[in-house]
């Protein structure tokens, strides 16, 4: 039994994050995002006291090995998704919606962002783009889904970059991107990732809009940071980008406890006494003296009599 009462309430609950809140971050403290695909990951960001997951298109390359985000489908952000939310983060939910899902028409991107939400749990989505999806974020903000922008380095758009490249360098594109930031929180989203942008453009843009900016790759001036979780924890095998700041080396960590594991399954050292299941002694001998399983052979094929 809990020893609340009226005046004194007991330890206070964490309050689980919600859409207004990260709209009220604007004023600080910085928001802290990171991607997961799934329950474990879930689990720990939430008690790591994260305060956004992204489900994030990057699931592609992460956790798929596909080269691109191009090649994930609205059902795989669902599944992964839908493992997330599983956890009961306290962490708010965003699910990106993948490439194609909103590219086609408004009615198929609402029903698609009310697919993630339902099906996927997520309490908002993400998608790319600025100006060009203004109508697109009205519809589905229409349907009551929160909507969390996305400019500068967008990876679904890599075949029109050329390439992943630092996006905004020249002025015009500079000022292009704050308008597309403007046209963003006019439209009603609650925050906007700023990914692979000069530092002092996504300053600006920080500036400019009354939204949180979440940055990745995006310098020191945002609102927030977003990274990857394989990335945060160094669980990926090869180069990271010059952004990227691995707080572990989980993977060589797993590599020498999976090692030795085999050594230990190859030398007999495991499993122990004490990490294996037991019988009664009795049952123990007969077993030894293959009397058990004689017993059995014997009345299963004796006729009944
Ligand atoms: O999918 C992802 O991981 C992202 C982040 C890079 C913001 O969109």
């Amino acid at each position: 039994m809990s020893d609340a009462t009226p005046m004194n309430p007991g330890p206070i609950k964490p309050r689980p994050i919600t859409v207004p809140i990260v709209r009220e971050r604007k004023a600080g403290p910085k928001l802290t995002m990171v991607t997961a695909y799934d329950h474990p990951s879930a689990s720990i960001a939430s008690d790591a006291g994260i305060d956004i997951i992204l489900v994030g298109d990057s699931v592609a390359n992460a956790v798929h090995g596909f080269e691109k985000t191009l090649s994930v489908t609205v059902d795989m952000m669902i599944m992964h998704s839908a493992a997330v939310e599983r956890a009961k983060p306290l962490s708010l939910i965003v699910v990106d919606m993948p490439w194609m899902s909103y590219h086609v028409s408004d009615e198929e991107a609402v029903r698609n962002a009310g697919r993630l939400i339902r099906e996927g749990g997520a309490s908002a989505v993400k998608l790319e783009g600025g100006a060009n999806r203004v109508a697109t974020i009205e519809r589905i903000l229409a349907a009551e889904i929160p909507v969390m922008g996305h400019l500068g380095l967008t990876p679904q758009s890599v075949n029109a970059m050329g390439g992943y490249k630092v996006q905004g360098k020249a002025i015009e594109d500079a000022q292009q991107m704050i308008a597309d930031a403007r046209a963003l929180e006019a439209a009603g989203v609650f925050s906007i990732v700023l990914e692979g942008v000069p530092d002092v453009l996504a300053a600006a843009i920080t500036e400019a809009v009354d939204v949180p900016t979440i940055g990745i790759g995006a310098g020191d001036a945002t609102d927030g940071q977003v990274l990857v979780f394989h990335d945060v924890l160094g669980l990926g095998g090869g180069r990271y980008p010059k952004f990227v700041r691995s707080y572990a080396d989980l993977r060589a960590g797993a590599i020498e406890a999976l090692e030795r594991y085999a050594a230990d399954v190859q030398s007999g050292a495991y499993p122990s006494e004490a990490e294996t299941y037991h019988v009664r002694d009795e049952v123990a001998r007969m077993l030894a003296d293959g009397g058990a399983l004689s017993d059995r052979t014997q009345s299963s094929s004796s006729p009944s009599s």
